[in-house]
Parts: structure tokens; sequence; C-alpha cells
């Protein structure tokens, strides 16, 4: 039988975030992958710890790959350095697959939060079940992610009524909400983007270490609570080394 990976979305911090499909997905594992990243952040790896001694009662075989250099901030062809790691990446998991896992057996990946947002894990796990000439397949379990964690902590929708929302990383709304996009969800924020965009009419909804005994949630009118937030949020980066935080940016509309 083909052997199967799975891509498990583990949630984005509570490990009561953890599905009852992905609980059996981990019980029914015979080989965990483990991404070991250049300066990963302990408390993510204690977290999938957590899950694994809650959910998985035999012990499990664990295979790390240690993440190639991420050279691309400092690489003169910023596209050619990427390219690079995904080639090394999928080198190195095809290769690990094809050693660790046998005939008809389960292999997994522990995602955080949903594989399908802003992970490079399922565009690497493709690469390596087309480049198995039908070897391999591979199957994707849904996470509730820290986008679907933001809104229910504020308790409110994600789009409004008949409108779209936007996802977006925060170096695209550097200049600003764009033209025509009055509600943005804004991830890997490394320069509080907030901050430095123009505030008039918009409200921010505000979280940090979503699902976690760190969490922080700060919202209201971005002009007003921009300096708030900044303080905050630099004050528990220094406190705790490192920092996630995702916000919903949501333009007051006018009546007509
Ligand atoms: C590489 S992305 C992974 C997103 C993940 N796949 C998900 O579904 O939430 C990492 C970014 O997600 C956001 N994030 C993930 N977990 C978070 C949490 N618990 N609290 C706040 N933001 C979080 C942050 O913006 C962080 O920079």
């Amino acid at each position: 039988m083909t052997p199967e990976l799975l891509l498990i979305g583990v949630g984005a911090g509570d490990p009561d975030w953890v599905t009852l499909e992905a609980v059996r997905a981990i019980e029914s594992l015979d080989v965990l992958f483990v991404v070991v990243k250049e300066g990963h952040v302990d408390e993510l790896v204690q977290a999938r710890r957590v899950i694994l001694q809650r959910h998985r009662s035999a012990p499990l075989r664990t295979v790390e790959l240690q993440d190639p250099p991420r050279p691309w901030r400092t690489a003169p062809d910023y596209g050619a350095a990427v390219r690079l790691w995904r080639a090394q990446r999928r080198d190195q998991w095809a290769a690990a697959v094809a050693a660790e896992l046998g005939d008809g057996q389960t292999g997994g990946f522990l995602v955080w939060g949903d594989p399908s947002l802003f992970e490079s894990t399922l565009a690497i796990v493709d690469e390596v079940v087309a480049g198995s000439a039908g070897t391999l397949t591979r199957r994707v379990l849904p996470g509730i992610s820290c986008v679907h964690a933001l809104t229910a902590r504020f308790a409110i929708p994600l789009n409004r009524q008949g409108r779209a929302v936007q996802i977006t990383p925060a170096r695209l709304i550097a200049g600003g909400l764009p033209e025509g996009v009055d509600d943005a969800v804004v991830m890997l924020d490394g320069r509080q983007t907030f901050a430095l965009i123009e505030p008039a009419g918009i409200d921010i909804y505000w979280g940090a270490y979503l699902g976690t005994s760190d969490e922080i949630l700060i919202s209201g009118d971005l002009r007003e609570v921009r300096d708030e937030i900044a303080m905050v949020r630099a004050e528990a980066a220094e406190r705790k080394g490192w920092m996630f935080d995702t916000y919903l940016l949501r333009r007051r509309l006018t009546d007509g």
C-alpha cells in the first residue's frame, strides 16, 4: 500500500484547539517528521510536545529535518535564494521520507494553526509527492488558524455582511490599507506596521500569543490605541524574546 503523509493542523496556540480528526491522525502515525529551524522558538516546540503528550498514547518515532539556512535577507538575488532553499528542503524531505516511511505507513507533520495559511510545509510536501512517481500520497487536516482565534476572542465576524476581507502579510500594507480594502487581517508583522499607517477612520483588533497563557488583546480606534499596542507589544517581545501577533484592521463605514 502507498505510504501517506498527513499535514495535521494543530491550532494556533491552545492545545484544546486540536480537532478530533487531528487527534485520531496523531494516534495513527508511524513516523513524525519535525522541522528543526534556525533560531526556532522553544515555546512553539514545547507546545507541539504538549499536544503529543496529550493525544498520543504509544511512543512515536520522530525524524528531525534540520532546516537549511535561510540566507535571503542578505542574498544579492532574493528569488534565487528562496528557490535554492526550497529545493534543498524538498530534496532533504524526499530522502527522509523514502528512507523512513515503509509500505502502508503514515507519516505526519504537526502544522501550526491551519496548514493552508502562511505555511510552506504544504508546498514542499506537494513537490515531494509530485517527485515520488505515485509512490506517496498526502492529506491535509484543517486546524484553527490564528485568524479565527482572533475573531473568536473579540467575538466579531471575520467579514462584515456581504463584504470581502483580505488576509495579508504586514509588508503589503506598509502604505496603509489598499484602495478598496476595508477589512484586512495582518500577519507576520515584524515592525509594528499598524503604528506606521494613517489611522483615520480605522479600528484595530489586536491579539498576541493567542490561545496561550500570555495572550494579550487590545482593540479600539487605531489612532487612540496604537501607541498602547506598540508599548505593550515591545515590552512582551522583550520579556519573552519573541512575538506572534495578528490583527484585524477595519475601516469604519459611513452610512449610504
Ligand atoms: C508562519 S505564520 C503561521 C500561521 C498559521 N498557519 C495559522 O494558521 O495561524 C506565523 C504568523 O501567524 C500569526 N500567528 C500564529 N499563531 C499566532 C498566535 N497564537 N497569536 C497571534 N498570532 C499568531 C503571526 O502573525 C505569525 O507571525
